[in-house]
């Protein structure tokens, strides 16, 4: 059906979010898409804290944007905002690098009093950088994510049904996508 770019953007070897974000991309295989999983993390931190953009790693990492037709950002709540990690590539990426794409935000945090972060820091980066659209996001906390010493994930149930539902509403909107495009054309 559609590509999709799963991008973590938690600093933490043993992140939370990046877990979370694995467990959804098993949902949007489920549904017939195709997903491809980046950690920033893993990217190259030289290429990242000296802006080179010539940097292979980065010049893949760009036509991945370009390949893909929805792209899930997650990021931890880091002082009230994003990660700077995920602001280090967001930079990175040419101005309009969500242009066309279906975007889905999601955020994993300690305290309630910064789940509107989505909305008042991640949301306008997102969006000044062209997205066709960006659909509902959502706040895990932190304390609503276990992971077992095997390595399964457990999500609350109250959150697991919200994130089933973005998820969802994301790979629904990616689905339309083509159909209305093909209408217009
Ligand atoms: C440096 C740092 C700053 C943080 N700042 C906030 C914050 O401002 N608000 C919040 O709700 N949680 C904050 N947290 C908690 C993390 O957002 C939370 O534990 C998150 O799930 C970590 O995700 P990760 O395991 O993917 O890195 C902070 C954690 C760290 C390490």
């Amino acid at each position: 059906m559609a590509t999709v770019l799963s991008v973590s953007g938690s600093p933490s070897a043993t992140s939370r979010t990046a877990r979370l974000l694995r467990h959804l991309d098993d949902r949007l295989r489920a549904q017939g898409h195709e997903v491809i999983a980046l950690d920033v993390r893993t990217l190259p931190a030289e290429a990242l804290l000296g802006a080179d953009f010539g940097h292979p790693a980065i010049v893949e990492t760009t036509a991945l944007f370009e390949r893909a037709d929805g792209i899930v950002i997650g990021t931890p709540v880091y002082k009230a905002a994003y990660s700077g990690l995920l602001k280090s590539l967001l930079d990175l990426l040419p101005q309009y690098a969500l242009a066309g794409k279906t975007v889905l935000p999601l955020a994993t945090g300690g305290s309630t009093a910064h789940v509107l972060a989505i909305d008042y820091a991640l949301r306008p980066v997102l969006n000044s950088m062209g997205p066709a659209h960006i659909t509902p996001g959502w706040f895990t906390l932190d304390k609503d994510i276990t992971v077992a010493d095997d390595g399964t994930l457990t999500v609350a149930p109250a959150s697991a049904e919200a994130l089933a539902q973005v998820t969802d509403q994301f790979s629904l909107a990616l689905g339309v996508r083509p159909a209305v495009l093909a209408a217009a054309s």
